[in-house]
């Protein structure tokens, strides 16, 4: 089966060309599942339930997030209106999983494709350079405890390539893929690891090149020259989208391949 995961959706821009591009890319590779980070899909800042809904409706089946998460504060009473409600929408937009114990919203999600495979998500966020959090490894350990699916691809949230790709290997042969996300440009190194986990450090940004990491590059070299505050705003130009392509066994989840995607708006 295939496995397509969009990475960060930044703003309108990133929106519009998953909106352009993402249902041709699913019929020409035969996609069975889709998953995208959407931490920036709104204004660059965080979520909302209306944008969460409508990449749910553009054929996203699982939403991740990151460090952005709760930038739109509105978001957690979407997150919250999951519990005890496993078949809603909001049920598969995840924050990262080794986040505080009461932190609202869910860190994995169990599903099954239209075709019927069982398969699960999980986000997680790295520790390097970033807020400090529950150790995404041993989470991880013990999310795969309860968890039945086969098919698992893994959502690392980080800014170090060296702990996203030692999560990669730590998880050899006990998930499908572990994916980075959150650096925003996209990695050369996408490799299927002897055990059959598909690796990738950062699957790349889905917005406009054009900029700064998705900001208009004028207000970033600003606030380098200066270190004084501003506000960011999205950049428009060069939009690209940026996927990983993943083929494994539905029954095993043995990733057997792995492919960079960048497509440009047409
Ligand atoms: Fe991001
Ligand atoms: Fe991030």
């Amino acid at each position: 089966m295939r496995i397509l995961f969009v990475g960060d959706i930044f703003g309108r821009p990133g929106r519009n060309i998953v909106h352009e591009r993402l249902p041709e890319l699913q019929k020409q590779h035969a996609v069975d599942l889709t998953i995208a980070n959407g931490e920036n899909a709104a204004g660059g800042f965080g979520i909302t339930a209306q944008i969460a809904e409508e990449l749910f409706e553009l054929g996203i089946d699982v939403i991740t997030t990151g460090n952005h998460v709760w930038d739109k504060r509105e978001i957690i009473d979407y997150m919250n209106s999951a519990n005890g409600n496993e078949a809603s929408l909001a049920r598969r937009l995840l924050r990262p999983a080794n986040y505080p114990a009461g932190t609202p919203g869910f860190g994995w999600y169990e599903g099954r494709t239209r075709g019927g495979v069982p398969y699960a998500v999980i986000d997680l966020q790295g520790r390097v350079f970033m807020a400090a959090n529950d150790d995404p490894f041993r989470v991880a350990d013990k999310l795969l405890e309860s968890i039945s699916a086969k098919v698992i691809v893994v959502d690392m949230h980080a800014e170090a390539t060296s702990e996203k790709l030692s999560l990669g290997w730590y998880l050899e042969g006990r998930v499908t893929a572990v994916l980075g996300t959150h650096t925003h440009v996209p990695t050369a190194d996408e490799q299927v690891l002897p055990g059959g986990t598909a690796v990738q450090t950062d699957v790349g940004m889905t917005g406009p090149y054009d900029s700064v990491i998705g900001v208009q590059k004028e207000l970033i070299l600003q606030r380098f020259l200066t270190n004084m505050p501003g506000r960011f705003e999205p950049a428009t130009n060069d939009v690209r989208l940026c996927a990983t392509l993943i083929d494994c066994g539905a029954d095993t989840g043995r990733a057997t391949g792995v492919q960079r995607i960048m497509a440009r708006e047409s």
